[in-house]
């Protein structure tokens, strides 16, 4: 899985935006059932010409459609909404204990990767007790839990519990929606290696080894969130690393545990 992907939640034109990131070289889109554009991006996958094996294709199983039967109709409608007959990675996009079917769309993941229909299966926004009890059923492990990562919001904790388990920490809002980028630590750290704060952030990402998906809608942000080829030193990754802030007050999207109530 490339390690730099490109999301496109909130995308003003996500066919515009996905067909000038190919463009510019991504090969890994993060989309979903409730950004409402996979159609959007499949049409550019479409148009790009570029062959399926080169591609990296995510999208998500929303809140609504947990449960066995309806995870497997979501993922077929994302499909059709794609144009594609298999995905690279589905994620669970929130666990919604309260809705009380985690589990069974876990069932569901299984059965579409047995089939074929993706090509890996994982999770977004669990909580390590949430991944404990994934690891009771005795089946298969998420390959990536994807959650709120970035100077803000660095989930220590939770990145030793993937580490541990052998899944792929992934970073949504991995540029902390911009709110970051305005600090001086980042801003050195950046004149230091004549970029900009937004790529010290995605190179942070990848010297961590997370796998972060910004957006943009510019083409010129575009271009240089891809841009990444120099290195932060000891000095560098601890200043971003000073960054963090205690105990989640860093977080700019929801209260996961708050999101489980949350059926639609
Ligand atoms: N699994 C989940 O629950 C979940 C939740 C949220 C997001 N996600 C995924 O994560 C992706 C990224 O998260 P996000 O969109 O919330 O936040 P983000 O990527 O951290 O930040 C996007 C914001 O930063 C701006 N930006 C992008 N590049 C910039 C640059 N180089 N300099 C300054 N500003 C820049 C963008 O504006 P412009 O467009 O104007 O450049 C946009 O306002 C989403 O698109 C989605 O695929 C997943």
């Amino acid at each position: 899985m490339p390690r730099l992907g490109f999301g496109v939640s909130e995308s003003r034109d996500a066919r515009a935006a996905v067909t000038e990131a190919l463009a510019q070289g991504y090969r890994s889109i993060d989309t979903a059932a409730v950004y409402d554009n996979e159609t959007a991006v499949g049409a550019a996958l479409a148009a790009s010409g570029l062959p399926r094996s080169e591609l990296f294709v995510t999208t998500k199983v929303w809140n609504v459609d947990h449960g066995r039967t309806r995870a497997l109709d979501a993922a077929a409608r994302s499909l059709d909404r794609l144009g594609l007959d298999h995905v690279d990675l589905l994620l669970v996009h929130w666990p919604n204990d309260d809705l009380g079917h985690c589990l069974s769309t876990w069932e569901a993941m299984e059965e579409l990767l047995a089939d074929g229909r993706t090509r890996a299966v994982g999770v977004s926004n669990f909580r390590p007790s949430h991944l404990r009890r994934l690891r009771s059923l005795g089946g298969r492990l998420p390959a990536l839990n994807q959650v709120e990562l970035h100077p803000h919001h660095q989930q220590r904790a939770l990145r030793e519990v993937h580490a541990a388990l052998g899944i792929v920490t992934g970073a949504w809002s991995p540029l902390g929606r911009g709110a970051v980028l305005g600090e001086p630590a980042l801003a050195r750290v950046a004149a230091r290696h004549g970029v900009t704060p937004a790529q010290v952030v995605l190179r942070w990402h990848l010297q961590q080894g997370t796998v972060a998906v910004p957006k943009s809608d510019d083409p010129r942000r575009i271009a240089a969130n891809r841009d990444l080829a120099f290195t932060l030193d000891r000095d560098d990754l601890d200043a971003v690393a000073a960054l963090d802030r205690p105990a989640g007050s860093g977080r700019i999207g929801p209260v996961p545990a708050r999101v489980d109530r949350i059926a639609s």
